[in-house]
């Protein structure tokens, strides 16, 4: 178990009556690429928010290379090396693009704490890289509010490159992305892969999916009812009825 880097073991999830996520197990394995699929309301976001600690599990488990996460604060997990996009992006807007990007790392040592200096230049150049990456460089003092739709969604995922983490959990980042901004998604997934990057990613998109995914785990009403590879998923013809909502 220590040589997976996340691994979610029999989560639960209820609110009020409603069964979110159900005995649900998920390992993302290093280099895995693996979506989360499954119809509106399936427990997907629910998943990620039980994995970064932003809601409490009723019962089960998230381990970072074999360690229980239990009891940190989304913070601390976060630290870790965890590192999410949100549906609605949750942006600052009225602060900069640079800003937003400084905001999603550690605060700044103070200047006269020793190596403090270099910490600082450190960032500032993490924030200046993944505003490179993410085709920004040119918006760094427009407000995020200003900035267009697809423009928005890389601002968030500037957010993530900034901070290292090892392990991106993105909740549905190419909803709404024009085919020339769908394309420049999928190759700043494919660059983090090839550093080492382990991606979850939810994606309604199923061509996304197919381009990105390794794995595909299928989820409806909170239980996850099949694991494989992408072709064998998207294959199922039940599986592929219940995404579609045909009637059962
Ligand atoms: N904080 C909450 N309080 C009450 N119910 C919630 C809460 N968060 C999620 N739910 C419910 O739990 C179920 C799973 O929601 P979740 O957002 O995880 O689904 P999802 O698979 O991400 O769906 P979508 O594809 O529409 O984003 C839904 O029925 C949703 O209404
Ligand atoms: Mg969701």
């Amino acid at each position: 178990m220590a040589d997976i880097p996340l691994s979610v073991r029999g989560l639960d999830k209820h609110f009020g009556g409603l069964a979110a996520v159900q005995n649900v197990d998920l390992d993302l394995r290093p280099g895995v690429t693996t979506a989360l699929v499954g119809p509106n309301g399936a427990g997907k976001t629910t998943v990620f928010n039980l994995i970064t600690g932003n809601i409490p599990a009723d019962a089960g488990d998230v381990l970072l290379d074999g360690a229980s996460v239990r009891g940190l604060q989304p913070y601390q997990i976060a630290r870790r090396g965890v590192a999410r996009s949100f549906q609605d992006l949750r942006l600052f807007g009225r602060m900069s693009v640079r800003d937003n990007v400084l905001a999603a790392l550690e605060p700044a040592p103070w200047l006269w704490q020793p190596g403090g200096g270099g910490a600082r230049r450190a960032r500032a150049k993490a924030v200046e890289t993944a505003l490179e990456r993410t085709g920004l460089t040119a918006q760094a003092d427009a407000r995020a509010m200003d900035l267009a739709y697809a423009e928005r969604k890389f601002l968030s995922l500037a957010r993530i490159l900034a901070t290292g983490a090892r392990i991106w959990l993105l909740d549905e980042p190419a909803s709404g992305l024009d085919p020339n901004s769908r394309a420049r998604f999928v190759a700043l997934v494919r660059q983090a892969v090839s550093e080492g990057v382990t991606i979850c990613l939810i994606e309604h998109n199923l061509d996304i999916v197919t381009e990105l995914a390794d794995r595909i785990a299928f989820l409806d009403r909170g239980a996850k009812l099949a694991e494989g590879e992408p072709q064998e998923i998207l294959g199922d013809p039940q599986l592929i009825s219940i995404y579609f909502g045909e009637p059962r």
